[in-house]
């Protein structure tokens, strides 16, 4: 046996391991996307040549095992139970009597809160510290053996941390498997992209993906999963359940940072009051909060109903679905030319928020539903806060309703549609199409992208319909004198126009990038592509074969990015662009060392930078901007209303600034 590479491919175990806790655990990452995807491929290459080797716990196992044909059952060792409900104060009040009552107390009680994850239960049974069984709740008796599945999700542990000594024979751990927002919307996209149905909620999306026979399919999809509860454990357990869940945190798992000890009925209340307010800018969906009594020894006293424990409720919050009536269906033109039918509704409350229009995605989603002009629907708004229509109720139909079909012509420029083989999308192909410049001059100057002061909706109008702007080229060679005679645009207002046009020409490459609006390329991608090439002539020179070898870059990625610089159009509206002025230089390059090799957390609302600027800066000056407070961070800035995050900077003792003390750092 080769005893050094045997070595090296434990120490690539190791490192990997470490850095995927890093990154999906702790949300603070040490290394780059590539430099991880490099050292997973050279652990892959070893294990391919000695499959002996292979280990249930490697790292590599979290990419997709061969595909199944059937999943087999797990009982559970304990019956997973489920939750009571309470839907008002009431309620809710009426739990922390009878809590009272159970435990014979009048004193406040101590309760644990947490958020009531919208997702899917599941079980996770290590053995040894060694992940060797994961199932669904199934009935809660008996579940599905989805081991292969619930093993692509980077926050389970493979292997608990921990000393041999200080991890159990067995335990059981209990959770919530999710799908973040961004990633259900992303999926969504991709599925109606392909001709696919889209899933109705991430929790849908998230039971779907974990019910997938080929586990790949699994790992392309970016789960997440947070711990709530134990099984069965062969060691004594902590005390309480914040305890359990700080326990969690040591063996390797991310547990949820809303969690919150609550003393007495009021405080759970307020606690969820202040969650239903976050609840929009949360990153995954819930629907209400879990209070469970926090000391185990209180749990055991009140016991267990058949189905759900006596020591824990829900408490949702209020339905975000309403019905009403689709008065019209319209279809608009995006920035690909895509039509979106786009249903015209009855304005409706749902969630605090007035609805009065929703898109219907394509044609497909149309007959999916069958929607109809005239039709009474439920319109939901889940947590991506885009409101859409989940059914129509079809027994209060009246016969009178209309069918819509995409029409064959553009309803702007008229020019015939065109729907290619396989996809969804009704497309208008006419590039001068200006609703498409319009929508391509609006992504393009908008906030994250190039960000464009004064360049607002009606103003752009005005300038695609007078033929100012056919591309958004031509926005670098504006003049005054075109400006002035615009209404509404006095001669102070085109100077900030044009002045606002001329300092976007140094925006960072990646933004650029996001800017062109290449399709799949969102910001996230466009940084990835940034770092990946460093430049744009590589960037337009590389195959599909060279950008599908990045981490993160998929094949559709790959095609769309190649595609897109292959065209003579396209490759003419950068050079026009640099004709204009645009720099296309990578933030990435440091453009000074006053902040080299620090890492810095920001936290709290700033008054000179928004949240995106501030670490755009730290990134610029060759710091690195982590999201979490860690023994590796070295100055933590904060704002107005920072939170934990100062605390724990306090606790550990990390400097912490001011904006203003920051300023001056980077100033000197
Ligand atoms: S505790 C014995 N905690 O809600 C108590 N459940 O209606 C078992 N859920 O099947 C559950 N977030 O899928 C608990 N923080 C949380 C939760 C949570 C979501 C789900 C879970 C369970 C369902 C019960």
């Amino acid at each position: 046996m080769n005893k050094d590479l045997y070595k090296k491919l434990q120490e690539l175990r190791r490192t990997l391991e470490h850095h995927n806790y890093r990154y999906y655990s702790l949300d603070d990452p040490e290394i780059t996307d590539a430099e991880y995807d490099r050292l997973m491929r050279e652990l892959i290459e070893i294990e391919t040549k000695h499959p002996e080797w292979l280990t249930p716990d490697s790292p590599s196992q979290r990419v997709g095992a061969p595909p199944v044909d059937a999943f087999s059952s797990i009982s559970h060792s304990l019956p997973m139970l489920s939750l009571d409900n309470s839907l008002n104060e009431a309620e809710i009040r009426e739990f922390d009597r009878r809590t009272q009552r159970l435990l014979e107390r009048t004193d406040e009680i101590e309760y644990v809160c947490e958020v009531k994850l919208d997702g899917l239960a599941v079980e996770l049974v290590y053995e040894s510290g060694l992940l060797t069984i994961g199932s669904t709740r199934g009935d809660g008796i008996t579940g599905e053996n989805i081991t292969q599945n619930l093993k692509t999700i980077a926050s389970i542990p493979l292997r608990l941390r921990g000393t041999e000594s200080a991890v159990p024979e067995r335990l059981e751990v209990r959770g919530e498997a999710i799908m973040p927002l961004h990633e259900f919307v992303r999926l969504n996209q991709t599925r109606l992209d392909s001709g696919d149905p889209p899933f109705a909620n991430p929790r849908n999306a998230a039971a779907g993906s974990l019910r997938q026979l080929d586990s790949s399919i699994t790992a392309s999809r970016r789960l997440d999963f947070f711990p709530y509860g134990i099984g069965l454990c062969s060691a004594p357990l902590p005390p309480s359940h914040n305890r359990v869940l700080s326990w969690f945190e040591e063996l390797g798992f991310k547990t949820n940072p809303l969690t919150s000890i609550c003393r007495g009925i009021e405080a759970v209340i307020d606690y969820h009051r202040r969650i239903m307010e976050q609840r929009d800018s949360l990153k995954y969906e819930i629907d209400g909060i879990v209070v469970k009594v926090n000391h185990l020894a209180a749990q055991e006293r009140m016991g267990v109903r058949s189905r759900s424990p006596r020591w824990a409720i829900a408490f949702k919050f209020p339905a975000r679905e309403a019905t009403t009536r689709i008065k019209d269906i319209i279809a608009q033109v995006g920035r690909t030319g895509t039509l979106t039918p786009v249903a015209i509704l009855d304005p409706v409350q749902i969630g605090g928020v007035t609805v009065s229009r929703c898109t219907l995605h394509n044609q497909d989603e149309i007959e999916r539903l069958d929607v109809r002009i005239g039709d009474r629907v439920v319109v939901q708004r889940a947590g991506d806060v885009i409101p859409k229509v989940v059914r129509v109720v079809k027994e209060q139909r009246s016969g009178r309703e209309q069918t819509y079909r995409l029409p064959d012509r553009c309803p702007v420029c008229n020019s015939h549609t065109i729907q290619a083989p396989g996809e969804a999308a009704v497309r208008c192909v006419n590039l001068s199409c200006p609703a498409q410049i319009k929508e391509r001059i609006a992504h393009f100057s908008s906030k994250n992208a190039m960000d464009i002061d004064g360049l607002g909706e009606k103003l752009i109008d005005q300038l695609v319909e007078k033929g100012l702007l056919k591309s958004i080229a031509d926005l670098y060679f504006l003049q005054k004198d075109q400006l002035i005679v615009l209404e509404r645009m006095a001669d102070k207002s085109a100077e900030n126009l044009l002045a606002a046009i001329r300092t976007s020409r140094r925006r960072p490459l990646e933004r650029v990038l996001f800017a062109l609006g290449i399709r799949f390329v969102g910001e996230h991608i466009a940084r990835v592509l940034v770092q990946a090439f460093g430049n744009l002539p590589a960037l337009m020179q590389a195959t599909p074969e060279e950008l599908e070898k990045i981490h993160e870059i998929g094949p559709q990625v790959a095609e769309s990015v190649n595609s897109f610089f292959a065209q003579k159009e396209n490759r003419h509206l950068i050079e026009r662009l640099e004709a204009g002025g645009v720099e296309f230089t990578a933030a990435t390059k440091p453009m000074g060392d006053k902040l080299a090799g620090k890492t810095i957390v920001v936290t709290g609302t700033l008054t000179g930078f928004s949240r995106k600027e501030i670490e755009e800066r730290i990134q610029q000056l060759g710091g690195r901007a982590a999201a979490s407070v860690s023994h590796n961070t070295d100055y933590v800035v904060v704002g107005e209303n920072a939170g934990s995050k100062a605390d724990k900077a306090k606790e550990l003792g990390i400097p912490i600034l001011t904006e203003q003390e920051f300023n001056q750092m980077i100033d000197n």
